[in-house]
Formats: structure tokens, sequence, C-alpha cells
């Protein structure tokens, strides 16, 4: 007999909200979680311009110069702190508007606009740069602790569409809690299949995990997919749906605690190159997309207003809780903090 959750449930009985212990929010004692993180479309910087980008609490200046390598820095000049995004790009350094100092690529300031020589310690701050799949990410920390992932084909094989900018109002881990989140998989997308994800089924590394599983979707239609993050940041998916190739990666970027957006970036195979299947491609490539909009579409008013707290759990909760674990002890730092505000 059940006396326990008969004496519990008595009318008068005191309710005692059950709690486990939360996931450090970004920005929490001044810190960030140290993972990559979008800032702009690689065609927002075509060369000789520079943007600036909320990141991580502070702000970032984002160029492309002679050489075509996307650099992104603090944007307060070491000088007297002009933000920089009304710079100039000068060869590859950046010029500020104020006094010209200018920047080169490793932050360092190269010359004044006077002539004085450049002050021996004055930089502003490089973040590690990466660009992948017309998307420019930075790494929160001096030396990336990981690496952006692969798709089972290489990028030259893909056809990549990139959404436009998708705004939300949670960080990004909550985001990347929804992928060991198998039960919302049935709940919330209307997918059919086990929501216990058994341990074998997945493959832990030290920033994140990939899982397999197979769903039914669209009533019948074979959902056979890896999916994964990567940091605290990036949900990666490969897989088939009814036999047919399609990935996606979502990145989340951290511009101010309690905020992040995405794009969504899809793949699909190129073909043989003939203009049948490059055509084929393109209208597997336009669905499969819209898929994922749907997918992204039905957790955003759900996210969006979550105050995010971990309480009791069941069973199929098992492979988020390990999660939860993961982000509680994730590596978080903010080196950039005395330059990017
Ligand atoms: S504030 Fe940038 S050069 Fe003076
Ligand atoms: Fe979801």
């Amino acid at each position: 007999m059940e006396v326990h959750a008969l004496q519990d449930r008595r009318p008068g009985a005191p309710r005692k909200r059950m709690l486990a212990s939360p996931v450090p929010a970004e920005g929490e004692n001044g810190l960030f979680s140290q993972s990559w993180f979008p800032i702009c479309l690689a065609t927002d910087i075509p060369k000789g311009k520079v943007i600036g980008r909320p990141f991580l609490d502070g702000r970032v200046v984002a160029f492309r110069g002679d050489d075509g390598i996307a650099r992104v820095m603090s944007a307060y000049c070491p000088h007297m702190g002009a933000d920089l995004s009304i710079g100039t790009v000068v060869g590859n350094n950046v010029q500020c508007a104020f006094h010209k100092w200018e920047m080169n690529g490793d932050g360092w300031c190269e010359k004044t606009g006077v002539g004085d020589p450049a002050p021996k310690n004055a930089c502003v701050y490089a973040f590690p740069v990466q660009e992948r799949w017309g998307v420019v990410f930075a790494f929160n920390g001096d030396t990336p602790t990981w690496d952006l992932p692969n798709f089972r084909y290489p990028d030259d094989e893909l056809l990549v569409s990139v959404s436009p900018r998708i705004d939300f109002s949670a960080d990004p881990w909550v985001f990347a809690a929804n992928t060991p989140d198998a039960a919302h998989l049935l709940t919330v997308h209307g997918l059919e299949g086990n929501p216990f994800v058994p341990e074998e089924d997945i493959n832990w590394f030290e920033h994140g995990f990939m899982y397999h599983s197979e769903w039914l979707h669209w009533g019948d239609k074979k959902l056979d997919w890896d999916i994964g993050i990567y940091g605290t940041s990036l949900f990666i998916q490969d897989g088939t749906l009814d036999g047919q190739w399609f990935g996606l990666a979502a990145p989340f970027g951290m511009p101010e605690p309690g905020k992040s957006f995405s794009y969504f970036i899809n793949v699909v195979h190129k073909g043989d190159g003939s203009d049948r299947s490059e055509l084929r491609a393109k209208e597997w490539l336009r669905v499969s997309t819209n898929l994922e909009i749907t997918f992204g579409t039905q957790d955003l008013d759900i996210l969006n207003g979550i105050h995010y707290r971990p309480g009791s759990m069941t069973r199929s909760d098992k492979f988020l809780a390990k999660f939860l674990d993961y982000l509680r002890a994730y590596p978080r730092a903010h080196p950039s903090a005395d330059f990017i505000r």
C-alpha cells in the first residue's frame, strides 16, 4: 500500500518543493562556460568590413582583412576605449576611428595615428576563431578545449542552408539540455519511440556526447539519427529520415546572461554533381529545413519562458540528469572580462 504517497497528499499536509542543485547560470560569479559560440554570419563581414556584436555580457568586433581571415576581438580600443566597430579595416588590421591606433590580426597595437611608438603592452583581446558552415565562431577562452565536430560527409560535399538569426530568452545550455531530454521528443515533438535511453546508446566524451536513437515521425517515417551536444552551446544531428540523409548544426550564441540566439545550419549531401542530383538535393534541403524549423518552433514557447530548475525526476530523465551533472561541472572562465566591457 502506498502509505507515503497518501500521507503526503492529505489535505493540509505541508508541501515541499523537490529541487536538485541548480545548473550555474551563464554570467554567474562573472563566469561563462568555455565553449564555441557563434558571433555572426560569414557574409556579415566581407573583406574590409568591421562590425560590433554583444558577447559574454560585453562587446566584441568581428572583421575580415585582406588575407580573408575572420577575426573576433574585444571592441574597446586600448587607448581611450573608443568602439572599434566604427573604425576601419586597414590591410589585416583594425584602425580606431578616434586617434587612428591600429591593432594587428593578433590584437596587438602596431602603430598610433600621430607617429608615437605603439605602447608595448597595448592590445585588445583576440578570441580563438573558426569559420564553419557560413558562421563565424569564437571560443570563450585563451585556447580552445575542443574542436567543432564534423558531419559524416566532408564539408565540401554538403549543400548548406543557414537560417536568419533566431533570438531566444534563455542561456544556451537550456537549449542544449533539450537533447538528452528524450521524453520531450514524444511529448513536444510527437515522435514515437522509447523515451528511456540506455547507457550503451550514449557516447560521452570530455566535452559532450552523441547518442544514437530511432523514432517514428510523421506517422510511419523512420527517423534514425545521432544527435548530440558539444560544449554547452552546439547541437548537432546527423541521420536519416526514411533512409534519406540530412544534418543540422544549431550553435547558440552568448550575448548576455539569460539571452541567446541561433542560426540553424541545415545540410544535405550535394549528390553526384549532375543537374538532376543538384535539383534533388535542393528540394530535400528545403523539406528537411522545414522539418527542423517545425521542431525548433515547437520548443520555442516552452524554453523561452522556462525557469530551469531541476526538480522531481523519473526513470526517463536519467540521461537528462547526467547531462545536468555535466553542466554543473563544466569549465567556466572569463579571460576577456577586462577587455570587453
Ligand atoms: S581611443 Fe582609439 S586611438 Fe584613441
Ligand atoms: Fe526539442
